[in-house]
């Protein structure tokens, strides 16, 4: 466990606060360099809406849309998360899209696939502002026996079932600065 001694959030534990690095960053940029490319080839000349799922996906977006450079335009969507832990709740909007979907390719990127029920809201959600097409990217997935019909697209990792943060990913809304992927242990 590395140790990293933050005097931040006295709701995640006292510090010094323990993590174990998952993924290193020159992983996850390889990662997003893969997406990119695959990205690159399918959209290049459909002037897509990158749509970011607030707030855990602003790092990655931010990387994915430099990486894949082409002609595209931005949106973001914000779900509600009743999960400050590790427990999945109920989804519901916070924030709308402001663009217009009709005809549009629009490319969903999200920062983490756990059980699939937000992508599954958001692809029902989505659809019924008529794109001319969907789909979903996640930088990570958890790996589960079986997700429901909601599984990405494009997917950058599969990892390991295990609560992470850095990378844009929260706990109780810290963390998200780690430019690593960590699992954090909660119980100290
Ligand atoms: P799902 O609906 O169960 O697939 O959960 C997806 C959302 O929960 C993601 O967009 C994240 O915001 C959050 N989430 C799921 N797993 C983790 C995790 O390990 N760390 C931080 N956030 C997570
Ligand atoms: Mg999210």
């Amino acid at each position: 466990m590395e140790l990293i001694d933050t005097m931040t959030a006295e709701c995640v534990g006292k510090p010094p606060y323990r993590f174990r690095r998952m993924i290193p960053q020159d992983h996850i940029r390889q990662a997003v360099d893969k997406l990119a490319e695959q990205l690159r080839a399918d959209y290049a000349d459909k002037n897509p809406i990158f749509m970011g799922v607030l707030n855990g996906c602003f790092i990655f977006m931010a990387d994915l849309i430099r990486a894949v450079n082409i002609p595209c335009e931005v949106d973001f969507i914000k779900l509600s998360s009743y999960r400050d832990a590790m427990t999945s709740g109920d989804v519901n909007l916070v924030k709308d899209i402001d663009a217009n979907l009709v005809g549009r390719h629009v490319i969903l990127v999200e920062d983490i696939v756990d059980t699939g029920k937000s992508l599954g809201f958001l692809r029902r959600h989505l659809m019924s502002k008529k794109p001319a097409s969907l789909v979903m990217v996640s930088m990570f997935v958890k790996e589960r026996d079986k997700l429901d019909d909601a599984v990405a697209e494009y997917v950058g990792t599969i990892i390991p079932d295990e609560f992470v943060v850095g990378y844009g990913l929260d706990y109780a809304q810290q963390w998200r600065q780690l430019p690593d992927l960590y699992v954090l242990d909660k119980d100290q």
